[in-house]
């Protein structure tokens, strides 16, 4: 473990997370403005590793409510500068973004990891998280059009109104499908949002099929990682 100190982010901070997020994600562009608005939402916790005036690493996490009413926190974005990786600062970030979320009252924590990200899974799993091994397709659509198609919409589907320092969006939860799909696409259409994503079973073809025929991408392959904090 390196010496340094984790502590909540700070509108000072912006610049290096940045420059962070440049260096582990160079085709990823995250605005100033965009952080700070995270950084101001009372619904995050973004925190930063630092080691001596120099942020190593940062991660942003925020609440969420499930369509049954679970109270949870979403470990989102955890990056470690390539100068620092390997020490264990993002294992140590995740530990105390995660106790954040307890403090916070959440029942569970999660965080989505894709399947070849093996240091993320690790650090996850210092973490206390554990993985059912699901293998999901993480499906994307910037579409703002509405669909053109015309079905119902379905009670069992949850739309999830989040805003991350890459984009604000809506996640599709609950029971996948068409309608579903359908649903949150025209509540994309009709809101400020930049996406809409679904994290979807790569066995249920039929509703990624689906998601296709209604725009959706591919986007990678991904696991739930959670922790329940109860
Ligand atoms: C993934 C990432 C956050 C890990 O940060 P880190 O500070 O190096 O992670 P840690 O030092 O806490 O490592 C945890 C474990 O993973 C291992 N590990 C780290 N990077 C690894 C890699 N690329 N391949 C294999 N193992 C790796 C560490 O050796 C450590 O193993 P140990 O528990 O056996 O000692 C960092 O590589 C990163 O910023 N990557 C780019 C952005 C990213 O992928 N973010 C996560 C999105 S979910």
């Amino acid at each position: 473990m390196s010496v340094g100190e984790i502590r909540t982010a700070m509108k000072t901070d912006i610049v290096e997370i940045r420059r962070i997020v440049d260096a582990v994600w160079p085709d990823n562009e995250i605005s100033a403005n965009r952080i700070e608005g995270v950084l101001n939402d009372a619904a995050h916790s973004t925190m930063v590793y630092a080691i001596e005036n120099q942020v190593a690493g940062f991660v942003d996490g925020f609440s969420t409510t499930s369509g049954e009413g679970v109270s949870r926190w979403e470990v989102d974005l955890l990056a470690v500068h390539p100068d620092f990786q390997r020490r264990g600062i993002a294992s140590a970030l995740v530990t105390a973004n995660t106790e954040v979320g307890q403090s916070r009252g959440a029942v569970i924590a999660r965080g989505l990891v894709a399947v070849d990200n093996v240091g993320s899974q690790k650090a996850f799993a210092k973490s206390g998280y554990e993985t059912d091994g699901v293998i999901c397709e993480l499906m994307i659509t910037g579409g703002t059009k509405g669909p053109s198609d015309t079905a119902d919409a379905d009670e069992a589907t949850t739309i999830i109104s989040v805003r991350t320092m890459n984009y604000t969006g809506l996640w599709v939860e609950g029971k996948r499908s068409k309608a579903g799909l359908v649903d949150a696409l025209r509540q994309l259409s009709d809101s400020v949002s930049d996406l809409g994503g679904a994290v979807i079973p790569c066995d249920e073809t039929k509703v990624i099929d689906n998601a296709l025929s209604l725009g959706f991408e591919k986007v990678g392959r991904y696991q739930w990682w959670q922790r329940p904090l109860k």
